[in-house]
């Protein structure tokens, strides 16, 4: 199964770049699922649903969120309705949405995308280690379900790599999110599950994280309440993670980073 996964959209530049690029990334790569986190689509904060509904339009399967996933309350009824577009799993019982979902696949294939959330340096959920685990109980992998991918919305390293070792093996793809920076540590762990600490952001990389720089800077050198930050404008970088698993197994025997447009060094599965 090929599997594009692509960080973060943040704001207009990040939407507009991705639903201009997707439908003819999926021909190119013959995608068979797409990914898209949009927790900062809308302005840098949350997701709105007709941004969702674009997204979806121009060929994502499944959409993520993380620690912006409520910043636009209308997504909060939205996500009911809407089993493709997951919250981190981990957030406490009784919140809309869901952090899991199966996905049916041309070829009768079935895959598995999951959403957590990790907790250092972030709010304080309950444990994305044991929710996930309950979670990957109910499946197993290269049985019923050809490919099990799972965005790990987390700031520290450290905690992705932890819960990336921990589910090798048991799952197609681990890609982390919310850094907003694309680590070059893609690989195929031991175990045969693909991993990359964070995916990178779909937006403008001459910012801070995506946001105009001036003002976020201005936050660093004063501790004063500052201007509300608002996305940088320019051209965005469309960075993901190409994965390609095998349908028998589900596990991972290809990865490659992907850049595309903007400021970024490009990068693109050399096949
Ligand atoms: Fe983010
Ligand atoms: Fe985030």
């Amino acid at each position: 199964m090929k599997i594009l996964f692509l960080g973060d959209l943040v704001g207009r530049s990040g939407r507009d770049a991705v639903t201009a690029a997707l439908p003819g990334l999926r021909t190119r790569l013959a995608l068979d699922l797409v990914i898209v986190n949009a927790e900062n689509a809308s302005h840098g904060f949350g997701l709105a649903p007709e941004m969702a509904r674009a997204l979806f339009e121009a060929g994502a399967d499944v959409i993520t969120l993380g620690n912006h996933a409520w910043d636009r309350r209308e997504i909060l009824s939205y996500i009911t309705e809407t089993p493709r577009l997951l919250r981190p799993l981990n957030f406490p019982p009784g919140t809309p949405g869901a952090g899991a979902v199966i996905v049916e696949i041309p070829g009768n294939r079935r895959a598995l995308v999951l959403n957590a959330m990790g907790r250092l340096f972030m709010d304080a959920l309950d444990c994305p280690f044991r929710a996930s685990a309950v979670e990957l109980s109910k499946h197993k992998l290269g049985a019923n379900l050809h490919a099990i991918v799972i965005d790990f919305h987390a700031e520290a390293s450290s905690e992705k790599m932890a819960y990336a070792h921990s589910f090798d093996g048991q799952v197609s793809f681990v890609v982390g999110t919310h850094t907003h920076c694309p680590s070059a540590d893609h690989q195929i762990l031991p175990g045969g599950t693909a991993f990359q600490s964070d995916a990178g952001m779909c937006g403008d990389y001459d910012s801070v994280i995506g946001m105009a720089k001036q003002n976020a800077a201005a936050r660093f050198w004063r501790k004063l309440p500052g201007e509300r930050l608002a996305p940088a404008e320019g051209e965005a970088t469309i960075c993901g993670v190409f994965v390609e698993t095998d349908d028998a197994t589900g596990l991972a025997h290809r990865i490659f980073p992907v850049r595309m447009g903007g400021r970024l060094s490009p990068a693109m599965p050399d096949f």
